[in-house]
Parts: C-alpha cells; sequence; structure tokens
C-alpha cells in the first residue's frame, strides 16, 4: 500500500485549499494538497468579477461609504434569510482583511485614479441597508478568481506546501469516529494511494456539472462531497442550487454579472429593460435568484428574442450610457473602457458566438452556477454532522463544497471568492492549532478495500451504456426538472429518473479501455457515480422543502414559509451499501435552526418580504 502520512490533508487545490493549506502551514503544520486537477486549473479560475469586501473606496464623484455590516445585511437578505447570521458577520467582517492580505500577497487588482483597489457594482450590493448600490466588488478586470488561484498557489510554493497534482481523492476514511484521511488514485500510474492525517480539509468545489446548461467546468462533479455523504456525513441545503442569470445561451460558460455592474443591461425581443418590471429599485442588479426567474418568466411570456429561450445582455457604451444619463448618473464609458474592464467577456464572446458585445448584445441564458448546500460546517470550518453541531473530529471543509451556511438560499455574487479565502483561512489556522495536541488515530483495516472493489467492478463493465450517454440523460433530466422553478412532479419525475439512470449504470455500464494510465474512461464513470448520487439528494431535498425560498422556487408552494421552514436540511444517507444502490434511503432532518444573532440586536435583519 502507497501511505503518506502528514499533519494536515488538503483535498482540492482551488483558492479555499490553497488558503487553508498556506495557512495550516505556516502555523508549522506538515501538509499534503491532493488535487484531481494541476491547481492552477481549478475552478475558482472561473470566477471572474470580484471580490466582495466593503472597503468604500471612492469612485469618481461617488463617496462611496461602505461598512462589513451593511455586506452582512445584503448577505442574509439575498440568501432569502436562510444563511447563518453568525457566519454572514464573520464573512463580512473578514472580507475586508483578506482582500488586503491578498493585495500584500501580490495580487494585481485593477487600480482607481488614487491607486486605491478598484470595486465595481453587483447585484445586490447595497449601501445603508438597501437604500442604494454601492461598489464592492474589488476586482481584476474579468479575471478574479484567476488571479486569486495564481496568487494563492505562488504563496503556497514559497510555504513549502507539498502538492499532489492529478491524485483523484475517492474515499474518505473514518474510524472510531475520527476522520483520518483519505484514498486517491495516482492518475497517471492507476495506483491507489492512502494518506494518513491528524486533519482532512474537503476544498473539492460544487457539482454544477449535474445540469446541462451550467458555468462549471467539467471537472465540478462533486467528488469529495459525494465521498464523505456516503461515509454518512449529511448534506446540507442541497435543494438550494443557484443558476447564474447569464450564461452564454446554450453553452452556459459565465458573463459575469460585473458586465450589469459596469452599467450592462438585459433585455427581451421587445427591446424592453423588463427588470424595471421585477425589481423596480436595482433592476438588473437584483440578486440572482431574482434575476433568473425574470428571465424565465419573459420567456414563458414569449418575449424571449425569436421567442425562444434567451434574452439579451447589452453592454454597447450607447446604450449604457443613454441609462446612465437617464438615472442621473455622471459615469460614461466608451469601448475603450469595456474592453480593459471585460476583456475575457468579450474574448468569449468572440470566439464561441461571433458576437462583438461592443456593437451587438450578447444572447443569454440562466445557467446552473453554485451548489449554496454542500457539507455541514461551523464557522471554524470543522465539518458538523447533526442539528446539536457535533463536530466530526479531524474532518474539515471550505469553499462550495462546503455548507457554512454563509449564502443561505441564494448567494450574491462575489461572496463565493469571499467564502473561500475567509473560511479556507479560517480552517487552515484552526487546523494548525489542531493538529499540535493531536494524535494519529489509525487507519481502518484494509482501508482502500472497498474503494479497489469498486473501481474493479466499473473497469469490468461490458454492458451497453456509455457513461456519456447516462451522463447526458441525466443533466437534460436535471435542467427540465429541477432548475430555476420546480413543483412537486418534476421533482418526483427527477428522482425517478434518476434511479432509472442509476440502475443502468449498475447493471448495464460499458467501459472500453481497461487499463491503469490516465483511464478517463475509468474516471469519467466515477465521476458519473458521484453526479448520481448528488443530483438524487438534490432532488429529494428538494421535493422535501415545501415552500419557495431563495433559489428553491416551487410553482406549487409559491410563499416563504418562515413559521415552519426557517431551518437547515440535513439529508443523510442510508443505503444497505456504500457503491451499487439502486435506490438508496435517505433521512431527512429540519430540526437545525437557522442562526439569527443579528436579527437578535437589530430588527433589520429580521426575515421580511424581499423588495430590489
Ligand atoms: O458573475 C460573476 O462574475 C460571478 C461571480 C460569482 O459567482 O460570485
Amino acid at each position: 500500500m502507497n501511505t503518506h502520512k502528514v499533519d494536515a490533508i488538503i483535498v482540492g487545490a482551488g483558492g479555499a485549499g490553497l488558503m487553508a493549506a498556506l495557512y495550516a502551514s505556516k502555523g508549522g503544520a506538515t501538509v499534503a494538497v491532493v488535487s484531481k486537477l494541476y491547481p492552477t486549473r481549478s475552478h475558482t479560475g472561473a470566477a471572474q468579477g470580484g471580490i466582495g469586501a466593503a472597503l468604500g473606496n471612492k469612485i469618481g464623484d461617488d463617496p462611496n461609504p461602505d461598512k462589513p455590516i451593511y455586506h452582512a445585511y445584503d448577505t442574509v437578505k439575498g440568501s432569502d434569510y436562510l444563511a447563518d447570521q453568525n457566519a454572514a458577520k464573520v464573512l463580512a467582517e473578514e472580507a475586508v482583511d483578506a482582500v488586503l492580505e491578498l493585495e500584500h500577497m501580490g495580487l494585481p487588482f485593477d487600480r482607481t485614479l488614487e491607486g486605491k483597489i478598484s470595486q465595481r457594482r453587483f447585484g445586490g450590493h447595497t449601501q445603508n441597508f438597501g437604500e442604494k448600490l454601492v461598489y464592492r466588488a474589488c476586482h481584476a478586470a474579468d479575471r478574479t478568481g484567476h488571479m486569486i488561484l495564481q496568487t494563492l498557489y505562488q504563496q503556497c510554493i514559497k510555504a513549502g506546501v507539498r502538492f499532489y497534482d492529478e491524485y483523484h481523492v475517492v474515499d474518505v476514511l473514518i474510524n472510531n469516529g475520527t476522520c483520518v484521511g483519505v484514498v486517491a488514485i495516482d492518475l497517471n500510474s492507476g495506483e491507489f494511494h492512502t494518506f494518513h492525517g491528524k486533519a482532512t480539509l474537503f476544498a473539492s468545489g460544487g457539482w454544477g456539472r449535474c445540469w446541462q446548461v451550467t458555468s462549471n467546468a467539467h471537472s465540478m462533479t462533486g467528488d469529495g462531497a459525494a465521498a464523505v455523504f456516503r461515509r454518512g456525513i449529511p448534506m446540507q441545503d442541497m435543494e438550494f442550487f443557484q443558476f447564474h442569470p447569464t450564461g452564454i445561451f446554450k453553452l452556459g460558460i459565465l458573463i459575469t454579472e460585473g458586465v450589469r455592474g459596469e452599467g450592462g443591461i438585459l433585455v427581451n425581443r421587445h427591446g424592453e429593460r423588463f427588470m424595471e418590471k421585477y425589481a423596480p429599485h436595482v433592476k438588473d442588479l437584483a440578486s440572482r435568484d431574482v434575476v433568473s426567474r425574470a428571465i424565465y418568466n419573459e420567456v414563458k411570456a414569449g418575449n424571449g428574442i425569436q421567442g425562444r429561450d434567451y434574452v439579451y445582455l447589452d453592454i454597447r457604451p450607447e446604450t449604457v450610457n443613454r441609462y446612465f444619463a437617464e438615472a442621473g448618473e455622471s459615469k460614461r464609458i466608451d469601448r475603450e473602457y469595456v474592453e480593459k474592464k471585460l476583456p475575457d467577456i468579450l474574448d468569449f464572446c468572440r470566439t464561441y458566438l461571433g458576437v462583438d458585445p461592443v456593437v451587438e448584445p450578447m444572447p443569454v441564458q440562466p445557467t446552473a452556477h453554485y451548489a449554496m448546500g454542500g457539507i455541514p460546517t461551523n464557522v471554524n470550518a470543522e465539518v458538523v454532522i447533526d442539528a446539536n453541531w457535533t463536530v466530526m473530529p479531524g474532518m474539515y471543509a471550505a469553499g462550495e463544497t462546503a455548507c457554512v451556511s454563509v449564502h443561505g438560499a441564494n448567494r450574491l455574487g462575489t461572496n463565493s471568492l469571499v467564502d473561500l479565502v475567509v473560511f479556507g483561512r479560517r480552517g487552515g489556522k484552526n487546523i494548525a492549532e489542531f493538529v499540535k495536541s493531536a494524535h494519529f488515530t489509525d487507519l481502518p483495516a484494509d482501508a482502500d478495500k472497498e474503494i479497489k472493489a469498486e473501481f474493479e467492478r466499473i473497469r469490468a463493465c461490458k454492458g451497453k451504456t456509455r457513461a456519456y450517454t447516462l451522463r447526458d440523460r441525466m443533466q437534460k433530466l436535471m435542467n427540465d426538472n429541477v432548475g430555476v422553478y420546480r413543483t412537486a412532479e418534476t421533482m418526483q419525475a427527477a428522482v425517478e429518473g434518476l434511479r432509472e439512470l442509476r440502475e443502468t449504470f449498475i447493471k448495464d455500464l460499458h467501459v472500453d479501455d481497461r487499463g491503469k494510465r490516465f483511464n478517463t474512461d475509468v474516471m469519467e464513470a466515477w465521476e458519473l457515480e458521484n453526479l448520481l448520487d448528488l443530483a438524487e439528494v438534490t432532488a429529494v431535498s428538494a421535493l422535501n422543502r415545501r415552500e419557495s425560498r431563495g433559489a428553491h422556487s416551487r410553482e406549487d408552494f409559491p410563499k416563504r414559509d418562515d413559521a415552519n421552514l426557517l431551518v437547515h436540511t440535513l439529508a443523510y444517507r442510508e443505503a444497505p451499501s456504500l457503491y451499487g444502490v439502486a435506490a438508496p434511503e435517505y433521512k431527512l432532518n429540519m430540526d437545525k435552526k437557522v442562526d439569527l444573532s443579528l436579527a437578535a440586536d437589530d430588527p433589520r435583519f429580521a426575515p421580511k418580504e424581499r423588495v430590489y
């Protein structure tokens, strides 16, 4: 057996994983970062428009006062009041220092004329408790996530963090109620490796690839979350999956909200700026759930472009300047400004669509973007396993795969990057302290036996159905039935359809490549198994929540139900075996109450109807 023994194992090399690794390492721990990708290919690199922090940097003639408490308020309101308010407070307060730390590490933020970090508007970012839009999104053009990733990777290399690149984590090891490590496959050799640690932090990202139209990279298959879920850890709030309003039509590739932050507007086939109807106060910069539903409703009413399921996003300077003038704003933009602030967006549209956004509007539609739910943690990034906040010793999670819960039912734009640096850093610091006094708990006997058997089963499959066929069917099923709007009927259809797909996966999968080295055929089948598990727990959790809140919009239960459902869902998988179960059983617990600590002192934080 290939065994590696280190104090701390970090699964995933995106922003959360790198921040955790850096801080654990600085705190004296020996650290191994285990990632299926080369670190700078991690999906953090796809985050475009900015990282929110209440720096309050002056923009032109706007004095722009901003405060962490406004950021916390927007986060809570944006979450449709499902965010834990203690976590929202931590996020907003520590964002300021985290962004300045990134700047000091060398992150090349755009600058204001005075040389400060440049900030732009984003959806739901306001000053003075919703009074007016604020400039909060600190950005490096439209490549903010990419720059964070590069900066943190350089810092980790400098700190001597050990990287296991292209090692795909496939199982988590738990012994005597303690997390003791993971099993990974070295993709190059196909060999299994066991990582034995005192602390293991999952920062393995989301699972947007459950859906057909998604902004997520092919690699976003929820491997870490699926592994811990099978081992008895609950998944929290899985019903809340965010659809970003502006993905490139059909392709799903993200068109940053920064486009609207810079003044871009959404229009329907009649040339109407339809967000004026749905969010008269902040219009195109309402929260994402509101804007995605608005696009859906426009399309349903026949107002999509050419009557189809997309609308236009317009950043042409003459359009934007007209609206700035109408609103009495002094800001004006020109071609050069757009080229400088949104270079990747222009490139994507020119390359993939042959559309030049400086002279033509962009065709966009909602795209599956972000998991608000995931592995439950407290604000110290420790994994908690029940409604009483019981901590699983040695297990941590941060970033998209975790559910702190700071995003509740709907995440605000830019808060993903804040989440991963703030809670990644907290995770790393806490791990450094934990490993100083913790002992190594033994590995379980035959640590890699079950997972090896599952891989041998997959490798030997000689049925008729390829993994990509099942994946396509799953993605369509999820798009059609667990999308922007849902009903009991559609979600039930999703659960049944997923079970059929799972049965085919078990009984009729075909794998062509039976080799070991870089066997992408087997790995894709494995990733599909993870996606099927996460898709099903998403549909089951969604079916169970009989209300509409944030990104979970039920046509059959259109109202929010604070009296009964201001609670988190904890979904446990109670399958009779780990793998190969056609119809797993679930236990759904709804006893975990939302933290309302800010509301206890300030009624502005109490749940109320959201008006944008
Ligand atoms: O629109 C964007 O640039 C995406 C940012 C985010 O998801 O936070």
